[in-house]
Parts: C-alpha cells; structure tokens; sequence
C-alpha cells in the first residue's frame, strides 16, 4: 500500500438516496484502494437500507479488484450458471448478450427478464447479487430492482392474509417455462434428480426483522394449495401488485458501476430494451445466504 493510499480520505465518500423507497447512488471512492472497516460498514448498511445500492466510477478495476470489492459484502458463492465464468476468477459469471447457448443462439429474452429473485432453487440462496458493468449500451439494458419489503407493507390486509404462511415450492426451471425456456436450462433440469426446494413466499429479512415477498415465478411450481397453472397466474398478479413504480429503481448503467442488490428484500429484473447490436456485458457475484424463513 503506498503512502497516499493509506491517507486515502475515506469521508470523501457519498451516498445520495434515489428516490423515498428505493436505491442509492455512491460516489466519491475508489475500490482499487484500501477500505477501512468503517466504510466497509457504511457500504454494507446501506444496502441493506436501500435495497439497492450503486457504487460508480470503478471502470479501472481488474477482475480481481472486483472479486476483492465483492469479498467486502461476505463470503462469495458460485454462481449455478457455470457456462460463462472469468478465467481464473470462477465466482465471477459473466453475462454477455453475445454469448450462445448450446444451440448456438445468442442469449433471448429470457427469465431474468420478469421480476424475480436468484437461485430459488437452492436451500441457501444468495443474499446479495452484485453486477459490475464491464460493457454498456448508450441506452436502456437497466437492471430494476423493486422494494418487496415496502411493497409488501403496502399490500392490502387481505392480500397480507392470503399469503401468510404459503409456500413455493422451487426448481431449475418451472413445468410452465419448460417449452419456452432457455434449452440448457431446459436440459440441465430434466437431468436433476433433486426434489423441489420449499421456501416461504413471504421472508423475514434476518437482519432488520421485515417482511418482503419473495419469489422467482420461472422456478416456482406450486404455491401451497394451487396447480401449476393457477401458481403462474397468480404470481403474476402477485408481481403486478408489488412492482408498482414507486417501490422500484431501473437502473441504466455506466461503465464501471457496481450495483448490490440485497435479494433477501427485493425482485429484480434484467431490460432487453436496448440496441442489441451494442456490447451489454457484465459480471455477477452472489453473496452467501441464509436459508428463508
Ligand atoms: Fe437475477
């Protein structure tokens, strides 16, 4: 570490809120530096605060710094996407609308882009999902990303009741998407042996103690009670009750932001409403979870 570095001011930093409900923009701190446990605090709360949390100005990063930034935020997890990852960096996936599936096609739009959560389908899924921007079209290609915890407070007292205590129950991908999804998917699911994994559709944030509801539509098969069928149709209208543009932040990037999404209090989703002639690529890192309750 050279000598300016370690008197690198840290109060320099800031964090200016986007809008009541969701997100924050920071500025003012360069990640190739040394982070002191203090700032590192303030990063991590304030994620936890607003959801959504965007550091900018971190384009000079090498795939390393960009693990060791993510490292910041707990322990990395890999990512079950293993088809694209960085050389050498394997908790680093990469996502790049000119890469092919197995059939040769470019990536279509796909499940990321509905409102949903990461890795349902495991027991412990993520806590946070990070997207670095490494490429960037001039416009559109945001990330949403929408409040479930404020959304949920909002949801009428009936609706609050008729959700209490369901559950999803979460595969590789649904019997619903099994015709339209992407094929690898598609395959990598008809060869998994695994039963589905049960998770609460409405979580306890286990650091704040809130409420959000919390689903991926294109991994569940059931909520308690209903058919596959009925669980598409009313995930949907669950969706369209919880997104409401208040509770929700699209973010367009710019290169070399950083984005940190805590998905124990939020759906996201991925826009293709941009020019698909242009380079969009970015890098994922997911932070160990805990198991939902
Ligand atoms: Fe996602």
């Amino acid at each position: 570490m050279s000598a300016a570095a370690s008197r690198m001011p840290t109060q320099s930093m800031e964090i200016a809120k986007v809008k009541e409900h969701i997100g924050a923009i920071v500025t003012g701190i360069d990640l190739a530096q040394p982070i002191d446990d203090a700032t590192r605090k303030k990063l991590y709360d304030a994620v936890v605060e607003h959801v959504v949390l965007v550091i900018r100005g971190q384009a000079h990063l090498s795939p390393g710094q960009v693990q060791a930034a993510g490292e910041m935020f707990g322990e990395l997890m890999e990512d079950q996407n293993r088809r694209y990852l960085v050389d050498g960096f394997p908790l680093i996936s990469v996502l790049d609308n000119r890469h092919k599936d197995s059939k040769g096609q470019t990536a279509k739009v796909g499940a990321n882009a509905t409102w949903h959560t990461d890795h349902t389908n495991q027991e412990l899924p993520p806590k946070f999902t990070m997207l670095y921007a490494v490429a960037v079209p001039d416009k559109g290609g945001a990330t949403s990303v929408c409040n479930a915890r404020a959304a949920y407070e909002a949801l009428p007292d009936d609706v609050k009741r008729q959700i209490a205590g369901a559950k999803t129950e979460n595969t590789l991908i649904s019997s619903a998407r099994m015709k339209t999804g992407n094929p690898d998917v598609v395959k990598a699911q008809m060869e998994a042996k695994k039963p589905p994994t049960v998770h609460p559709l409405v979580r306890t944030h286990p650091e704040t103690g809130t409420k959000a509801v919390w689903f991926h539509k294109g991994k569940t098969e059931t909520v308690t009670g209903m058919s596959p069928e009925e669980t598409q149709d009313f995930l949907q209208d669950l969706t369209d009750k919880i997104t409401q543009p208040q509770f929700c932040y699209a973010h367009e990037y710019e290169k070399g932001d950083l984005l940190i999404i805590d998905d124990r209090a939020s759906l996201h989703k991925a826009g293709f409403d941009y020019d698909r002639s242009q380079h969009r690529r970015l890098y994922r890192m997911l932070v160990r979870g805990d198991r939902p309750y």
